[in-house]
């Protein structure tokens, strides 16, 4: 009989445990995938933390790129040696509210990839069909991994914005998903502002698209925005409340914050901030496949790549530690 290697997390606060099981007969709509890479995304924390209803034992991994070894009764669309990646979009129900309205991402039963079913930190991988993005041929697996939850959510919160070029586009983070977001938003044609706390980044962010490089921890950072006549769109990777309710201020007329950061403390804005200058703060959550797919063209138009750092899969304790370490450039990446 078969058998598959998944690194998991049996509790809250837990190692990753290697563990191998056999191979489960595939239920109907299902895929088997054999994991080729998987990105190593800040949200996976929510597994370690055990929050957001993570359920153990459980593989973290979200960002999973691989190919089609097998399919389930009734599972649509793919082959037999496709190349597939999936996000934190791990189904949806066709039923609900949000599914009728064509709105996936809302679903109401909602199961997420790496928190409520197994993920990509394994040699295999189950998911049904439907959360199943096309990979084009000749993108490498780790070059695809990171563009499926950290380039997805900035390109699809970007280009959902309305905001048209040239105009100006600040990223507040410059990690996993804000160093994709430099790339998309100068790729787009908007004007970008790098927000960073210290120049350690200043040298890449510009390289990656930014014109203009803002050390948080030395400017003034709502006066040198202002100073350029206010951001139309801030995305907020920065997983800290008060550091994304400090921005509102520096938003031009009209101008949005997009809140990315996943953060349970509450955000601290006063009221006459957003009424005068119609300021919007809006959250916003990856995509669904067919998001994952175009931000994979627009990625592969514009030659948008994540910078990458490579782990094996049996090193996922160390990549992990690595990405929480703020030390990364800028994503790491798991290979069985
Ligand atoms: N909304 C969604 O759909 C979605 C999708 C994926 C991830 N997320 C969330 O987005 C956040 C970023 O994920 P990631 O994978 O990009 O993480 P990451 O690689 O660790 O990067 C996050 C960046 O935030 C900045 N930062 C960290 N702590 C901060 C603080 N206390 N104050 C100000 N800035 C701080 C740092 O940038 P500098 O060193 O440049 O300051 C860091 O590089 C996480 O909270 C993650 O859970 C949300
Ligand atoms: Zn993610």
């Amino acid at each position: 009989m078969a058998t598959y290697t998944r690194m998991v997390l049996e509790g809250k606060d837990e190692a990753f445990k290697c563990v191998e099981a056999a191979v489960p007969e595939l239920k109907d709509g299902e895929v088997l995938v054999r994991v080729e890479a998987c990105g190593v995304c800040h949200s996976d924390s929510l597994a370690k933390d055990g929050r957001a209803g993570v359920q153990y034992p459980r593989a973290p991994g979200h960002e999973v790129v691989g190919i089609v070894e097998k399919l389930g009764p009734n599972a649509l669309r793919f082959k037999v040696g496709d190349r597939v990646g999936r996000g934190w979009h791990g189904s949806h129900c066709f039923q609900c509210q949000s599914c009728l309205r064509g709105k996936f991402i809302g679903c109401d039963n909602t199961v997420i990839t790496g928190l409520h079913v197994d993920g990509g930190y394994a040699t295999h991988m189950i998911a049904p069909w439907e959360s199943l993005a096309k990979v084009p041929d000749g993108m490498a697996p780790e070059v695809a991994a990171p563009l499926l939850c950290a380039g997805l959510t900035m390109f699809n919160s970007l280009r959902n914005t309305g905001v048209k070029p040239p105009a100006t586009v600040a990223v507040q983070g410059i990690g996993g998903l804000g160093h994709l977001g430099l790339q998309y938003a100068a790729a787009m044609g908007y004007n970008v502002v790098a927000l960073s706390r210290g120049v350690d980044k200043k040298e890449l962010a510009l390289k990656l698209g930014a014109s203009t490089y803002i050390d948080t921890t030395q400017e003034d950072v709502v006066a040198a925005l202002q100073a350029m006549g206010g951001a139309d769109v801030i995305m907020c990777t920065a997983f800290n409340s008060d550091a994304m309710s400090a921005l509102t201020d520096a938003l031009a007329l009209d101008g949005q914050l997009i809140v990315l950061g996943e953060s349970p403390e509450p955000m601290k804005v006063a009221p006459a901030t957003l009424l005068g200058k119609r300021r919007h703060i809006r959250g916003w959550s990856s995509g669904v496949p067919i998001d994952a797919e175009d931000t994979l063209t627009f990625s592969a138009l514009h030659n948008i790549q994540p910078m990458v750092e490579v782990f094996p899969l049996s090193e996922a304790n160390e990549a992990y530690a690595h990405m929480l370490s703020n030390n990364a450039r800028f994503r790491v990446v798991l290979k069985p």
